[in-house]
């Protein structure tokens, strides 16, 4: 079962079930006591405590969750992911206990017809909390489950807090028994790699202090109300599901193991240290595009260096498996390609993820080049004075400004015969790490650096702003920054932030994109890829010196990409015309809650209490604004009192804040709108804006995206080529495509209903023959067998109730087997009086399923299955009747 569909079955239960399906939050939702979300519940956290009415009493979501504690142990078990998907329900004082038992087992084994998982209930394992002998009752009650599979577990395991003062309760954990291969008998006590969590079950009914129940202390208090919080591993159920190994080769995983094959011509399963390198890199790649898809950049500190450390340990897995070359662009696509069925965002907005990873994976393979130098030297140093051991001092030196992580420099030590001062080097991360935590405001903004920006603006005072008007200017180099340290001379090669006393760029803010360009002095050049204004009136300029040795104090002549900005102005001021064309739409509630005016492009959150906005509606303000661009209009730009702003009814952004002086951007008398951007002298100069479409980004905001220029036009013209196409295939008129297009599909459907039903014929038509030719085994009429050709899926389970049916009270045993290519699947079915005789259908597979390479469970009456080698088939029923004799 793939993994898109154990999400969509366990949406699909919990919202059959009264449950409101609620969407994913982003990874990094506000909660300051959190750097990534990494439960399902934290986004309902103010409910359990009571600090908020919950909307609904019962919710379900699929929550994006990223755990980086463990990072070391990923690619060495087969269960550790730091991206991976918690299905949860939730019960904000409507159902306990009971409620999330009977829930949780429905769904768990649930056959896979009726939407379940088809978990054989005989490999369920729970553990409940040390006395929590009601939960006891009620797994044996509402599961049936045998005392023998239930364990008690003490707090540490068996008690749930987010790990911080807040909610927190008791749990029962479910697991599935991989089989005695796997490991040692005796349950999740004995052995959690055998028996795999696949479901943990919150009783949230406590307050949690500063220290946790998971120790032994009491809680503080009890919740309002008793609640159920559950987290299921998506990814758990799908490597059980799906007959894998591990998590990492997993349908949305794996692809990345195979891109990394092509890249390194190794081939994975070959060898142990190069198939751990290949699931962290799987497991990686993942949660780093998830990471940057939800807004994250790789930066020294918080989430930014843990995203950073994420791509980083790719690079040099990579590197460990013999590949030179960037991979991250590449592997970003696969993992693109696995993720976007469930989270659109990844695919529009794929340039950006790219170029995040790029420019990540260019940095730190210019840093590994100079590190390394540096790594030898000091090799051959140590050497030299007949040393064995690196210094710790170089260890850090090597993290701390050439980014190698530690396991990078002791496994390039050890290759060069020497062992590390890991000693050394970690007090030397302690002593930093105190310094770090000491700039509390550094953390804050999430800029290290942040007193080389304070140093620079005592000396310098704020940066002059002349892009409004001007493209090009004379300026002055006050201050020059590396890896957060003010320096005064920068090399070729070298990452550098660099501030003017006065510059064209227009560093990132309300929604538009930095510029680009070019910093020139009489002996170098530093080119510019991004701006930005890390503390308030400076403006910082990142950038390489791709020539010469920038100094600090001399001239320079900053230049800006003309082109890009031209267009993203351009962007910047359709943005504030599809705006206004949405409120004059919609009217006042259409607030803008965020835009993005990129080259070209722009989009445009707002949000819609009413919900979608209708694609007529669309259409009108699409329209409107193009004919605003055709009436030419001026747009002024001019500086007013606040009061006279909110006079001129000017919109003003939801949630911003202004100083007194603000200013103000008109176009024609269709928008007027408080804004610091840049933007276009006339209307016309838009030449076009294209609406692709909107679409909600979560409670209650939608987004628009549209295009804008050139971009607008070859997007039209593209489709128009696409239409042409269509027409001379359907050989039709492109207005009466949807007619020819929805009668052939017509056509289709009926001609599927047909064929449906002249195979369930020919289907039932054949139980009559299987059932006569039973053979007798010792008493038990058997019916072992290949289906007919052609029947599979639904059609052999069908297939074997009617045969065991016309074996009437006879003990009888049916088992049928169907080959497709390299699979094939099995179901076995046995009548009541078989049953009687104790011949269980799901007992049964174990005796016949290796012959085929798999595996299956079920019910006594009905049990199920898959193998890989159809060609065991005749060697199955032999085992089967041999069983049968045995019984
Ligand atoms: N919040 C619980 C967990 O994360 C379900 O395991």
């Amino acid at each position: 079962m793939q993994t898109h569909e154990i999400a969509r079955r366990f949406s699909q239960y919990f919202a059959d079930h009264g449950h409101t399906r609620v969407p994913s939050a982003s990874l990094i939702l506000d909660d300051p006591t959190l750097l990534f979300v990494n439960a399902g519940m934290v986004q309902f956290k103010p409910y359990f405590l009571g600090q908020a009415p919950p909307p609904y009493p019962r919710a379900t979501s699929i929550q994006k969750c990223v755990r980086t504690g463990d990072i070391d142990e990923v690619g060495r078990t087969t269960r550790h992911n730091t991206f991976f998907q918690m299905a949860g329900n939730f019960s904000f004082g409507d159902y306990f206990k009971a409620g999330a038992i009977e829930h949780a087992w429905n769904l768990v084994t649930g056959s896979q017809d009726a939407g379940g998982y088809g978990f054989d209930p005989d490999r369920i394992w729970v553990t409940v909390y040390d006395d929590d002998d009601e939960a006891i009752g009620l797994w044996r009650k509402i599961a049936g489950l045998p005392t023998e599979r239930i364990q008690r577990r003490g707090g540490e395991d068996n008690y749930w807090d987010m790990g911080v003062p807040g909610p927190g309760g008791p749990c029962s954990e479910i697991y599935f028994d991989r089989g005695p291969q796997h490991g040692r008998d005796g349950g999740p006590e004995a052995d959690e790699d055998r028996y795999l969590e696949i479901w943990n079950l919150v009783f949230m009914q406590d307050e949690r202090g500063e220290l946790s129940p998971k120790k032994g202390y009491p809680p503080v208090g009890t919740l309002p109300k008793k609640n159920i919080d559950t987290g299921m591993g998506v990814e758990r159920v799908a490597y059980l599901l799906q007959g894998v190994d591990n998590v990492y080769e997993t349908d949305l995983v794996r692809p990345v193991i195979a891109r990394a094959e092509e890249f390194s011509g190794r081939r994975y399963g070959s060898s142990p240290e190069d198939d751990v390198r290949f699931r962290v890199i799987a497991d990686h790649a993942r949660s780093g595009v998830m990471i940057i898809g939800d807004g994250v950049t790789p930066s020294n500190e918080g989430r930014g260096y843990v995203l950073r450390r994420l791509l980083r340990r790719i690079v040099r897995s990579s590197r460990l498996l013999g590949v030179h070359e960037p991979v991250l662009p590449a592997f970003a696509e696969v993992v693109r390609d696995a993720m976007a069925p469930s989270y659109p965002e990844l695919a529009t907005d794929f340039e950006r993820i790219s170029a995040v990873v790029r420019a990540e994976e260019e940095a730190f393979l210019s840093t590994l080049t100079a590190g390394s130098k540096i790594f030898d030297t000091a090799v051959a140093a140590t050497k030299e004075s007949g040393g064995t051991q690196l210094a710790g001092d170089k260890a850090f030196q090597l993290h701390d400004t050439y980014g190698f992580p530690i396991d990078l420099t002791l496994e390039m030590a050890s290759e060069a015969g020497l062992t590390v001062d890991e000693q050394g080097f970690r007090s030397l991360m302690e002593e930093q790490r105190s310094r770090a935590k000491a700039d509390a405001a550094a953390r804050k903004t999430g800029h290290l650096g942040v007193q080389a920006y304070r140093t620079v603006l005592d000396n310098a005072g704020t940066s002059d702003f002349l892009g409004y008007d001007e493209l090009v200017a004379d300026a002055a180099i006050v201050g020059l920054i590396v890896d957060g340290v003010g320096v005064p001379a920068v090399g070729q090669g070298t990452a550098v932030e660099v501030v003017l006393d006065r510059t064209p760029f227009y560093a990132e803010g309300g929604g538009q994109q930095a510029d680009m360009g070019v910093i020139v002095g009489a002996d170098f050049t530093i080119t510019v890829s991004d701006v930005q204004a890390p503390v308030p009136g400076l403006i910082v300029h990142r950038g390489v010196v791709t020539a010469g040795e920038a100094r600090i104090d001399v001239q320079v002549h900053a230049e800006v990409d003309t082109e890009r900005r031209a267009a993203v102005s351009r962007a910047h001021s359709a943005t504030h015309l599809v705006h206004a064309g949405m409120r004059r739409a919609l009217g006042d509630a259409a607030a803008q809650a965020g835009s993005l005016n990129a080259p070209g492009r722009l989009r445009f959150d707002f949000t819609s209490p009413a919900g979608a906005v209708p694609p007529s509606v669309l259409a009108d303000v699409e329209d409107e604004v193009n004919a605003v661009l055709i009436a030419d209009h001026d747009v002024r730009a001019f500086v007013t009192s606040q009061e006279e702003a909110r006079k001129l009814g000017a919109l003003a952004l939801f949630g911003e804040k202004y100083g007194d002086e603000v200013r103000i951007i008109e176009i024609g008398e269709y928008s007027r709108e408080l804004c610091g951007g840049t933007h276009v002298l006339r209307s016309g100069q838009l030449g076009l804006v294209k609406l692709l479409g909107e679409a909600s980004i979560g409670s209650g905001v939608r987004r628009v995206e549209a295009l804008v220029g050139l971009d607008a036009f070859r997007y039209l013209a593209k489709e128009h080529v696409l239409v042409s196409q269509l027409a001379e295939q359907f050989k039709a008129k492109p207005e009466e495509l949807p007619e020819r297009i929805n009668g052939i599909v017509e056509r289709l459907r009926q001609a599927e209903r047909e064929l449906e039903k002249v195979r369930a014929d020919a289907v039932l038509s054949s139980a009559g023959a299987l059932a006569e030719g039973a053979e007798d085994v010792d008493g038990v009429a058997l019916v072992a067998v290949a289906a007919p050709d052609g029947v599979g899926g639904n059609d052999l389970r069908a297939l074997a109730s009617d045969v065991r049916g016309r074996l009437g009270a006879r003990p009888g045993v049916v088992a049928l087997f169907s080959a497709d290519g390299e699979k094939v699947s099995f179901v076995v079915a046995t009548t009541s009086a078989a049953r009687d005789r104790g011949l269980a259908a799901g007992k049964l597979v174990p005796a016949f399923a290796p012959a085929v390479s798999g595996r299956g469970g079920g019910k006594p009456d009905l049990a199920q299955g898959g193998g890989t080698n159809p060609a065991g088939v005749a060697e199955a029923v032999a085992a089967l009747r041999a069983a049968l004799r045995a019984a």
